[in-house]
C-alpha cells in the first residue's frame, strides 16, 4: 500500500518502502557504536533546531545515520553523493516511514543528480554533512547567500577532504569542516577494510568472476587500495600495484606484491581496479595494451579515473551492456570490459560498505555534527579543516571492542609511571 507522505521528496517508487524497513533494521543490528550515540541524543538533544543538508550515499546505513541525527533533534534533508549509489528502497523507507526529505534515484542523470543537490540546500543549512564536497562546492559556487546561515560542515571522504582542503589552502573556504575522513576509526577501517571487500562483492556480483589465479592490477597504494590488494591476494589472485608514491611503492613491495608502472601492468592484468582519487589513471596508451578481455572497474569517489570518452573515441561502434553494470567495449577487435560506469564499482553493483564498518564512520559523522554545534561552529572556529579530536576517536574504538566483547588490558600504575620518565634504561 502506497502511503502518502508529509515531507518533499523525489525517490523512485514509494512501494519499495517496507522492504527498505527491513534492510535498515538489518544494517541496525550490526552498528552498535551508533546505536548507543542514538540512544544518548535521544535524551540529550544535541542537534535541537539545527538543519542539517546531508549529501550522502543513500544505503541503509545511511538510513541509520539520519534517524540518529534526527532522535538527535535535527531537522534532515538528504540527497545522494552519486548518481549510481542510491538503494531506492531505502529512500523510500526514509520518506515514508522516518519522514525525512530525500533527494536520490538510482541511475539519475547528471542534470538530475545537480537538482537534487539544489534541493538539499534549498534547506538553507546550517550544518552541511558531505561525501565528495558537492554541497560545500556549489555553496560556495553558487549558493553564496546560503553562506550567513552556516555553522559548519563535515566531509566523509578522501576526495572530499583533498578538495577542501585546497580551497582552505587558496583562502576559499568559508566555514569550518571537519574531515571525518581523517579520523583513525574511519579511514584504518572503512577504507581499508569496507572498500577492500565491497569493492571486489561489487566485481564479483556484476561479473560472476573466478578471481583466483588471476591477475588484479590495483591502481594506487593508500588505505583503499592497500584494502584491495589484501583482499584480492586472499581470494587467490596475483596483485600488482602501481604507484606515482616512492614511499607507498616500497611499501607495497615490501607487502609482497609486484610494483610496475601501469604501462607494464596493462598486457598483463585481467581485472584493473583504480582507487587513487585522480584522472586518467586508465588511459587510451593503457587500453591499447590490454589483453582481451581486460576488466576495468574503479572503487574512487568520482568516474574520472578511467578515461572513459578516450576509450570511447577509440572503440569501434557503439559499447554493448553484456550483463548490468558490465559494457563491452572493441578496441582493434578486442573486447574490453567497463565495469558500472566508472563508478564507484563497490556502490553501483554492490551494497557498499558493511554496516559494520559504517558503523565507525557515521558514528564518526554524528558526533562531528555534536561537536560542531557545541563549538558554536564558525562563530568560534577559523573557516578550516579540522580533525575529530582524539579522544572522540579513542571512546568509538573503545565502544566498538567493547560491543564485540573483547577486552583489553590497562597499563599499571608502574607502567605509566615508566612511561612518563627518562631516567631509567638498561
Ligand atoms: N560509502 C561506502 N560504503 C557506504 C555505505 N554502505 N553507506 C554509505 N556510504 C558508504
Amino acid at each position: 500500500m502506497t502511503v502518502t507522505p508529509s515531507v518533499e521528496h523525489d525517490v523512485k517508487n514509494l512501494d519499495l518502502a517496507t522492504g527498505g524497513r527491513y534492510r535498515i533494521d538489518w544494517a541496525e543490528l550490526e552498528m552498535p557504536v551508533l546505536r548507543a550515540i542514538r540512544d544518548r541524543f535521544a535524551k540529550e538533544q544535541p542537534l535541537k533546531g539545527m538543519r542539517v543538508s546531508a549529501c550522502l550515499h543513500v544505503t541503509t546505513e545511511t538510513a541509520n545515520l539520519m534517524h540518529t541525527l534526527q532522535v538527535g533533534g535535527a531537522d534532515i534533508v538528504l540527497c545522494a553523493s552519486n548518481p549510481l549509489s542510491t538503494q531506492d528502497d531505502v529512500a523510500a523507507a526514509l520518506v515514508a516511514q522516518y519522514e525525512i526529505p530525500v533527494y536520490a534515484i538510482k541511475g539519475e542523470d547528471n542534470e538530475t543528480y545537480y537538482s537534487h543537490i539544489k534541493a538539499a540546500l534549498d534547506h538553507r543549512p546550517h550544518i552541511t554533512m558531505d561525501d565528495g564536497a558537492d554541497l560545500v562546492g556549489t555553496i560556495h559556487k553558487t549558493r553564496r547567500e546560503l553562506l550567513d546561515d552556516i555553522v559548519g560542515g563535515t566531509e566523509e571522504t578522501t576526495t572530499g577532504v583533498i578538495r577542501l582542503r585546497a580551497m582552505a589552502a587558496d583562502g576559499q573556504l568559508a566555514f569550518p569542516v571537519i574531515a571525518v575522513n581523517d579520523s583513525n576509526t574511519k579511514h584504518l577501517f572503512d577504507n581499508r577494510y569496507g572498500t577492500g571487500q565491497s569493492t571486489l562483492d561489487g566485481i564479483i556480483r556484476a561479473t560472476n568472476l573466478l578471481l583466483a589465479g588471476r591477475t588484479v592490477v590495483v591502481a594506487g597504494y593508500g588505505w583503499c587500495s592497500r584494502g584491495i590488494a589484501s583482499r584480492a591476494e586472499g581470494m587467490g589472485a596475483n596483485v600488482v600495484v602501481t604507484e606515482i608514491d616512492p614511499l607507498r611503492a616500497l611499501e607495497a613491495v615490501m607487502d609482497g606484491y609486484r610494483v610496475m608502472t601501469m604501462e607494464a601492468a596493462a598486457p598483463i592484468g585481467d581485472i584493473f581496479i583504480t582507487a587513487t582519487g585522480d584522472i586518467n589513471v586508465l588511459d587510451s596508451r593503457h587500453f591499447e595494451r590490454m589483453k582481451p578481455g581486460a576488466i576495468m572497474a574503479n572503487s574512487g569517489h568520482f568516474n574520472v579515473e578511467i578515461n572513459i570518452p578516450g576509450l570511447r573515441a577509440m572503440s569501434e561502434g557503439d559499447p554493448r551492456l553484456v550483463r548490468p553494470f558490465v559494457e563491452e567495449y572493441r578496441v582493434a577487435g578486442r573486447p574490453l570490459y567497463i565495469l558500472g560506469e566508472g563508478r564507484l564499482i563497490n556502490l553501483a553493483a554492490a551494497e557498499g560498505h558493511p554496516a559494520s564498518v559504517m558503523d565507525m564512520s557515521f558514528a564518526n559523522q554524528a558526533l562531528a555534527a555534536e561537536y560542531m554545534v557545541k563549538k558554536g561552529g564558525k562563530a568560534n572556529m577559523a573557516p578550516e579543516v579540522y580533525t575529530l579530536p582524539e579522544e572522540l576517536d579513542r571512546e568509538i574504538a573503545a565502544l566498538k571492542l567493547q560491543a564485540m566483547g573483547i577486552s583489553i588490558d590497562t597499563l599499571t600504575a608502574e607502567q605509566e609511571r615508566y612511561l612518563s620518565q627518562w631516567e631509567e634504561g638498561t
